[in-house]
């Protein structure tokens, strides 16, 4: 392999740049880590549920980032109505819609109940008329443990370590319910998931385009249980699982399989929030050196080749992503050039822990 790769137009279908003072700070560093194309997350305080507030917040980003591009979402909730999302597909404010499982994660106490969708149904219609993709979190809330013990059936016991393969047969339920809604499962952390997305697009006839993929970060791919066990800068959600989990992330990422593609799941937070011994915010930020994180673990797999399609290609075809809605036409190339990650980025008051503060990496690249 040369030491130059030709990636086109990255893309990061799961990025997370909140408002404020945060957002000054991070949106800029899209295409510091080599993307074009940013797909934003709707879990701010409160939800994005508006099309005046998605257009809102995007002048605001794009004000900050002028050469990058953001594609928007809605925050699935109650707030929501079929004409509403109607208005905001054929305006394309948005470009899909994210369902967050109440209480799994930061801001999702909007969130709505995966053991019973049905009441969002109507929407979802709407979604898979107008190829809006529905992005799920796909976690089960832990069971809250009570003490009485009888007759407790161990297997129902939902946790950290098993939310994600617990909420599997919710994601088979929507497909069989909706063959044609565009759905990712994002940021996935099984073995069981990986299973899941191959089962169903080995079922799918392959002159039909693919309609249930999933997204992988980079932390993912470095990251197990151990890595945040005692470390809060890795601790995110879903939390990373086992070894054997781990390395079904990296072959997939490295397969070439077109329904696997990148989304960072980069979500800051103030150092405050990580450095605390109660309510430590979960969310890995990796936003500025996202593609670099990437390279490394293609390169130990002997896969740089496999790149470009994990970081644009999959993504921007599942997408519709055309050159013509890119701010900037500038492709990345990926440069052998060594950088080591900040210990942390931002001053004064704001400042964010990025992932592997301190340590070296081996590609960096140009535009
Ligand atoms: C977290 C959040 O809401 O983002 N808290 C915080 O940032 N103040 C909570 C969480 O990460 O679960
Ligand atoms: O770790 C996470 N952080 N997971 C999410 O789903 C949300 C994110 C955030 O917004 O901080
Ligand atoms: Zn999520
Ligand atoms: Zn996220």
């Amino acid at each position: 392999m040369s030491d130059k790769i030709e990636l086109g137009n990255a893309s990061d279908f799961h990025v997370h740049l909140r408002d404020g003072a945060m957002m000054e700070l991070v949106a800029p560093t899209v295409r510091e880590g080599g993307v074009s194309l940013a797909y934003i997350m709707p879990n701010l305080v409160p939800p994005i549920t508006t099309i005046e507030r998605v257009n809102e917040y995007k002048a605001a980003l794009q004000k900050a980032a002028p050469e990058t591009t953001f594609w928007m979402t809605f925050y699935l909730s109650r707030d929501l109505t079929p004409e509403l999302v109607e208005k905001a597909a054929k305006e394309k404010a948005i470009r899909g819609i994210k369902c967050y499982p109440a209480g799994v994660t930061t801001n999702s106490s909007a969130g709505v109940d995966p053991n019973d969708f049905s009441d969002f149904y109507p929407i979802f219609e709407v979604m898979e008329k107008y190829g809006l993709v529905l992005n799920l979190h796909g976690e089960k809330p832990s069971t809250k443990i009570a003490n009485d013990t009888d007759n407790h059936d161990d297997s129902e016991d939902i946790h950290v370590l098993n939310a994600e393969p617990k909420f599997l047969p919710a994601l088979f339920k929507l497909h069989q319910d909706f063959p044609k809604l565009k759905i990712v499962l994002e940021h996935c952390t099984t073995k069981a998931a990986i299973e899941a997305i191959d089962e169903i697009n080995a079922s799918r006839n392959p002159q039909d385009p693919i309609t249930v993929a999933a997204s992988i970060t980079a932390h993912h791919l470095y990251l197990t249980i151990d890595s945040w066990a005692g470390n809060p800068i890795n601790f995110c959600k879903p939390v990373a699982k086992l070894p054997s989990d781990k390395r079904a992330l990296v072959d997939a990422a490295v397969s070439g399989k077109p329904y696997f593609f990148f989304g960072s799941d980069s979500a800051p937070h103030p150092l405050s929030g990580k450095a605390r011994h109660v309510g430590v915010c979960a969310g890995v930020y990796t936003q500025s050196h996202s593609l670099s994180y990437l390279a490394e673990v293609f390169d130990q797999k002997n896969a740089l080749d496999k790149l470009k399609g994990f970081v644009s290609d999959f993504g921007n075809a599942f997408y519709g992503v055309k050159k013509e809605d890119l701010k900037s036409q500038q492709q990345v190339v990926l440069v052998k050039k060594e950088t080591t990650v900040p210990e942390l980025i931002g001053e004064g008051e704001l400042v964010v822990a990025p992932f592997m503060p301190g340590e070296k990496l081996s590609w960096g690249f140009e535009w």
